[in-house]
């Protein structure tokens, strides 16, 4: 057995914050954001929204679109940085918010590649007989961990979350493979100490680590284009298709000049690539299923289309997932 995608859902918090917005607050400019990022705005929830919450939001509207209750979902699995608590896990809050009974339910940890990692996960726990119907969410309030006085990180970010339901099918159809990597040397790079036993007992503030992303733009950058380049390259050979097979191909949503050179490194040409980023900035492990719900809304991905989608992230983490919609 194997699993397809049968319903997927996104929510964007209503409140938009422009990169004007941003110019109050860090010396940046509208121009440069788009210029060096094809960022335009993005979302932030109302403070004290749990990801739970937007998690639920997105799910819901999964399950209404695969028309699925609930009370059928086996396996629910929660890819975010930003959790509600250390523990239980956002899916478990999930769960109890959704009345999902029969479902048991853990989170991912795999920064923006959570979503493809998740879908990994969920999608070998069918194929060994684990359950039938999982609910798979990417769920961030990055807000939560952004310094807003570093202007080398807030302006990237922003909150949203999606999801996809996958169901059953027969072996070679759906969801026909994902590739998932890590370089853990390169952890460096990209991190949040705070909430974790690195930073326990060190308040937030100059003489302890610090609970706000941290990053080397540029190593990630040139991480991100490489690594998703070759891993969605891989996908399509591992599955005997070539560049041309591909419908739509959805990658992680960090940086204009990212999705536009891995594009190029893949063959993709840009009308068959889909980008959204202008609008929500980067949503991390969200980033994915959103684009997936809106292209699936714009007629995109209809019944039968070959979908190649490929993230990387802190970890650093890289992965890809090649699905027939
Ligand atoms: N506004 C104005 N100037 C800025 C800003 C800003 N917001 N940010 C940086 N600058 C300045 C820098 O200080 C630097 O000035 P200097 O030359 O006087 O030192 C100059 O702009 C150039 O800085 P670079 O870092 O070289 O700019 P670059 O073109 O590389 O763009 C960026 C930076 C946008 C961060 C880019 O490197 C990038 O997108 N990297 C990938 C980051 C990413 O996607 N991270 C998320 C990963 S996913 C996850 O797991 C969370």
């Amino acid at each position: 057995m194997g699993s397809r995608i049968s319903g997927v859902g996104m929510y964007a918090p209503p409140r938009i914050m422009s990169n004007k917005d941003l110019e109050k607050l860090v010396e940046t400019s509208d121009e440069w954001i788009r210029d060096r990022t094809g960022i335009e705005e993005r979302r932030v929830v109302k403070q004290g929204t749990p990801t739970s919450d937007i998690g639920v939001e997105a799910a819901k509207r999964a399950l209404d679109d695969a028309g699925i209750s609930p009370d059928a979902v086996d396996i629910i699995i929660v890819a975010t940085l930003t959790p509600d608590m250390l523990f239980p896990s956002t899916a478990c809050f999930v769960q109890t918010k959704l009345r999902a009974r029969n479902a048991y339910a853990m989170d991912i940890s795999a920064a923006c590649s959570g979503f493809i990692y998740a879908l990994s996960v969920a999608d070998a726990l069918i194929r060994a007989g684990r359950g039938k119907t999982a609910l798979v969410i990417g769920a961030e309030i990055i807000s939560t961990i952004l310094d807003y006085t570093d202007r080398n990180t807030c302006i990237l970010f922003g909150d949203g979350a999606g999801a996809v339901v996958l169901t059953e099918c027969p072996d070679g159809e759906g969801l026909l493979s994902c590739h998932t990597y890590s370089d853990g040397d390169l952890w460096g790079y990209l991190h949040g100490p705070g909430g974790g036993t690195v930073a326990a007992g060190a308040p937030d503030g100059e003489d302890g680590p610090k609970r706000v992303i941290t990053m080397s733009g540029n190593e990630v950058f040139k991480h991100a284009v490489t690594r998703m380049g070759e891993v969605s390259l891989e996908a399509l050979a591992v599955n005997g298709f070539t560049k041309d097979d591909v419908d739509l191909f959805i990658p992680h949503q960090a940086n204009l000049r990212i999705i536009k050179s891995v594009g190029k490194r893949v063959g993709i040409p840009e009308e068959r690539v889909f980008i959204n980023l202008s609008r929500y900035g980067n949503t991390s492990a969200a980033s994915i299923p959103i684009a997936l719900a809106e292209a699936r809304e714009q007629g995109r991905c209809k019944s039968g289309a070959l979908v190649l989608m490929a993230a990387f992230g802190g970890g650093l983490t890289w992965g890809s997932a090649l699905v027939r919609m």
